[in-house]
């Protein structure tokens, strides 16, 4: 069994984050959220894995996540010249795939289950795709579902107007061999992508051994801000563990778990968790609340904030009103004038979202 991740595409909906990274690599629980895949993966005892990139982010995503030894795994990186549906990053992955049955997984999902479940069943009744549904309340922006009562899947529709079921399509697929001559017998969809959901489609057309799983816990596509945030929060509430390398000195107080990298100073400031700081982060005359994660080389002075997530390198000055419900990207700068601002000052960037709420 192998493994290939989806770390291409356009993530033209994490704008304006993806325009200087990608958005596989923004942080949840100050990690990348491609980790938790490669993570889960190498939990299921697979370790031949193939990271599909795109020329724009590829680099990034290598040096940042390495050849696999990190995950006891082995990392094979394909190169999608442009991101042509995720049938076609198969396609080009056939070469590394060869004749292997596989796991197919988006490298911008997270899920709660591990794969071991679904591993087992799509061995033990030889099937030629495995997929995982789970309820949703607004299943025409997703992949959709209709199965019977067995768990067969009869049909399965992309970004439907008049969704067949609530059931939407997880980004975890399981595959036989028989998948890439499905491959090769469909077109591009009116989108111009190779739609995974069709060569499922020609599976069951052709009476292939197509089953669907109801995904027990959660799961979260982080192609939003939105998503973004709820995962954040949902890893932040299951898996943070409480440590504190850094230094927090007398005035502040820590409460709640609460995890501070090395290097970091905290002065004079409230943190109440579940809260991860970074390494090399300077706060102080702060109010860090749940549900946050502040990323490496951060820098908050007089700031107040909670359920957000700010990356590396931000800096915070001068804020008091609470910054909720927000992400920061990379190198931000946000400074509020000490006396009340008579005037606002921006140099914003494109595809940004600025609310100044009262
Ligand atoms: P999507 O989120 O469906 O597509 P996208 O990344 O282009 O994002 P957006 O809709 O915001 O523009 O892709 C799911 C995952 O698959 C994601 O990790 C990107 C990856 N992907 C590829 O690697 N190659 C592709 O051709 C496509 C379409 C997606």
């Amino acid at each position: 069994m192998k493994a290939i991740i989806l770390s291409g595409g356009k993530g033209t909906r994490l704008r304006p984050l993806t325009y200087t990274g990608a958005k596989q690599l923004v942080p949840v629980a100050n990690k990348p959220i491609l980790w938790y895949g490669i993570e889960a993966i190498a939990a299921a005892g697979i370790t031949e894995i193939g990271i599909i990139i795109s020329p724009e982010t590829g680099d990034e995503v290598k040096a940042k996540t390495g050849n696999g030894d990190r995950f006891g795994a082995k990392i094979t990186y394909i190169l999608q010249d442009q991101p042509a549906g995720l049938a076609h990053a198969v396609k080009i992955a056939q070469p590394f795939l060869g004749d292997a049955p596989f796991v197919m997984y988006l490298g911008d999902n997270l899920v709660q289950s591990d794969l071991n479940l679904f591993l087992e069943n799509f061995k033990a009744k030889n099937l030629d795709a495995l997929t995982l549904l789970c309820p949703v309340s607004n299943p025409s922006a997703f992949g959709v579902a209709k199965v019977d009562a067995e768990g067969r899947v009869l049909q399965l529709v992309e970004k439907p107007k008049n969704p067949p079921s609530n059931l939407a399509l997880v980004g975890i697929y399981l595959f036989s061999n028989i998948i890439h001559n499905a491959i090769s017998c469909i077109k591009p969809s009116a989108r111009g992508e190779l739609e995974i959901t069709d060569a499922i489609q020609y599976l069951i057309d052709q009476k292939s051994k197509v089953e669907a799983y109801k995904l027990e816990g959660w799961w979260l596509d982080t192609g939003k801000k939105d998503d973004l945030l709820e995962a954040n929060r949902i890893i932040l509430d299951t898996c943070l563990v409480s440590s504190v390398l850094g230094e927090v000195d007398e005035q502040s107080s820590v409460i709640g778990r609460v995890q501070i990298g090395s290097g970091t100073k905290i002065v004079n400031c409230t943190i109440r968790g579940p809260v991860t700081i970074g390494n090399n982060c300077h706060l102080e005359n702060c109010f860090v609340g749940p549900y946050s994660s502040v990323a490496d080389q951060v820098t908050l002075i007089d700031a107040d904030l909670e359920h957000s997530v700010i990356l590396q390198g931000a800096k915070v000055e001068g804020i008091h009103q609470r910054i909720v419900d927000s992400v920061i990207g990379q190198r931000a700068h946000l400074k509020v004038a000490p006396k009340r601002p008579t005037a606002l000052r921006f140099l914003i960037g494109d595809d940004c979202q600025i609310e100044l709420c009262n």
